[in-house]
């Protein structure tokens, strides 16, 4: 056996037989009742191909999403991803923690954080351009519900609680 095949072989037989571990992505809820509510056909439109695959319940996983271990890998990323913001369960969360949504939305997409690299590579419709991104800045900094009065607010930057002396 030459050198290439000793390291090949085992390898492929290591992809072969790791496809048989169990794997089940996670499980979005069906339930759509506190997704986010564009009003804008165009945002939508951006969030849907850019963003919604790892910040929603509602992941649409291509063909070689099956295949272990990229599986996991991206499953990693839709995990992590929904724990910082989730499209779905939006309507749930707190006015000032939907402000501090909007806030990050604003700020990942401005700076081009968002959506990641890797993804857009594969996804190249999820690559925006300048104007899409300033489409999704225009309208999370316009809806950013910190603009409504929120009684709550105030009563927490009061708290004294948290001083150690
Ligand atoms: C391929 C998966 C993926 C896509 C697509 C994606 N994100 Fe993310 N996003 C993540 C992951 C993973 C994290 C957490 C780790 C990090 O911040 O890098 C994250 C974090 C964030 C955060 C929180 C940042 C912080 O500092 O806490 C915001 C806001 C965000 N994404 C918005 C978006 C928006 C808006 C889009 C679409 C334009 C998008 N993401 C597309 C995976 C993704």
């Amino acid at each position: 056996m030459s050198k290439t095949r000793k390291i090949l072989v085992p390898i492929v037989l290591l992809l072969g037989a790791i496809q048989f571990i169990p794997h089940q992505h996670p499980q979005g809820v069906a339930d759509t009742s506190a997704k986010i509510v564009i009003d804008n056909p165009e945002v939508k439109n951006i969030l849907d191909k850019a963003c919604m695959d790892c910040h929603s319940n509602e992941t649409k996983y291509p063909w070689y999403a099956e295949v272990t271990p990229i599986n996991m890998w991206i499953d990693g990323h839709v995990e992590e991803g929904c724990e910082h913001l989730n499209f779905s369960e939006w309507n749930t969360a707190s006015a000032s923690d939907r402000a501090h949504m909007s806030e990050e939305i604003v700020e990942v997409v401005h700076e081009k954080e968002m959506p990641m690299l890797f993804y857009w590579l594969i996804h190249w419709e999820a690559k925006l351009t300048d104007a899409e991104r300033q489409a999704i800045v225009d309208y999370f900094n316009a809806t950013d519900p910190k603009s409504e009065p929120v009684t709550s607010e105030s009563s927490e930057d009061h708290e004294d609680n948290e001083h150690d002396d």
